[in-house]
């Protein structure tokens, strides 16, 4: 029996290379359901293509245009919860941002596996996530490349043995500019990624840093290990993922090309290695392979999100929901780049901190505090 994949996101960069990695593993799955919000061009060459049993589209208005048995057609969240819980095997959650949240925490519950790329599910809950994990049925696998190399890594070490792990990061394409310069960066030049194709929203992040930010989070709570022990290191090469270090000073490293079909191929095949047909690495042609600090003056996103760990729950919910608030007033042009984690600081500093949160309602009262009071900054300085 072929397993099921539900991929949720499947017009966007997570989404279009899990199907091609379903594509290539025919004999293993089917994608049996497809979600997108506005992509209707593409989301109807994908149920051509793959003929899934359910479709999604989360913007109700587009319902219309897309070429599917009514019967089997969903919209909104209600039909995202629905699809989670068909007969599906394993749920690939390529969404962005908050809207993550509510699918991974539907997944867990209804036990199915949770190949989870969306970050900010467990930025912004990752407490409850990992309860909810801890008590069901269902597991959780990383589809970030440094979290499912470091996934790898971690597997069958004793916990006494370990010393830190490392996350690597690009350094952006902003990896050289000096401060004042960076004040003057456009929308466009933020979203040309050096090594890694992404969605809009990690992309920038990636240029601010806070994505390393988030990522810092998420190894906390998957990994279950404390701030002090996570580090970041700038590897503009992006062919080292993540590294271990060891208490007698020893370390190993996850090395393989940038291309995100070898995360996702690992997490949907439920940690099992699977023969890959995409380029490999060729480590004869590799020059050299650098590392150096990040630099938090310069990126201080990076040092906003450690703080946000130290300080607690509340304060990850807020360094979330604020950045999605300031990323989109940047692209629309209302402030600087520079501006972007002076604006998370400010909503942080007026912020009353709920050092432990194991009640989702909680998180979206954050939430929408967080963000009223980040559009609020933003409108006053206007
Ligand atoms: N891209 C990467 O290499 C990468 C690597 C690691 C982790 N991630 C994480 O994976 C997640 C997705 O990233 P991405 O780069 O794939 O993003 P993306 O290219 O922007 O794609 C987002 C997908 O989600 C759909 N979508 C957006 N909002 C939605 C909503 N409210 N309801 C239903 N569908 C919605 C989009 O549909 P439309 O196309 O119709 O807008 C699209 O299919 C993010 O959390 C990101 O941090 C990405």
């Amino acid at each position: 029996m072929k397993k099921k994949v539900l991929i949720l996101g499947s017009t966007g960069s997570i989404g279009r290379a899990t199907l091609e990695v379903i594509e290539n593993q025919r004999d293993t799955f089917e994608a049996s359901g497809i979600v997108c919000r506005d992509n209707i061009g593409l989301l109807n060459k994908q149920i051509e293509l793959f003929k899934p049993q359910y479709v999604c589209v989360f913007n109700k208005k587009q319902e219309k245009d897309v070429s599917f048995d009514k019967k089997r057609l969903f919209t909104g969240i209600e039909g995202i919860l629905r699809m989670i819980n068909t007969d599906v095997d394993i749920v690939v959650n390529a969404l962005p941002g908050s809207a993550g949240l509510i699918p991974t925490i539907e997944t867990l519950k209804a036990g199915k596996i949770l190949a989870l790329a969306n970050k900010e599910s467990l930025v912004m809950a990752g407490r409850i996530v990992s309860r909810l994990v801890s008590e069901s049925s269902s597991r959780l696998i990383p589809v970030d490349s440094e979290h499912s190399a470091l996934y790898q890594l971690l597997k069958d070490i004793n916990p006494k043995d370990l010393k830190t792990i490392t996350i690597t990061a690009s350094g952006g394409p902003f990896r050289k500019h000096k401060k004042k310069a960076l004040e003057l960066v456009s929308p466009e030049e933020a979203m040309n990624h050096p090594t890694w194709k992404m969605g809009k929203k990690v992309t920038l992040d990636s240029a601010t840093l806070m994505n390393k930010g988030f990522e810092v989070i998420e190894a906390r709570w998957l990994f279950d290990i404390g701030q002090d022990r996570i580090k970041v290191l700038i590897h503009p090469e992006s062919i080292i993922h993540g590294m271990v270090e060891f208490i007698d000073g020893s370390f190993t490293a996850y090395m393989a090309v940038p291309d995100m079909k070898i995360p996702i191929s690992y997490a949907i095949n439920e940690g099992n290695i699977r023969k890959l047909p995409f380029e490999s690495l060729c480590l004869h042609e590799l020059k050299r392979l650098t590392f150096y600090p990040p630099d938090l003056v310069r990126f201080p996103s990076l040092r906003l999100a450690y703080e946000a760990l130290d300080a607690g729950d509340s304060a990850l919910v807020v360094l979330n929901s604020t950045s999605e608030v300031a990323s989109q007033a940047f692209v629309e042009g209302k402030i600087r780049f520079t501006d972007i984690p002076i604006l998370i600081e400010e909503v942080l500093d007026k912020h009353d901190i709920i050092p432990i949160i194991d009640d989702l309602e909680v998180v979206w009262e954050v939430h929408s505090w967080a963000k009223e009071n980040g559009e609020k900054i933003i409108k006053d300085k206007r």
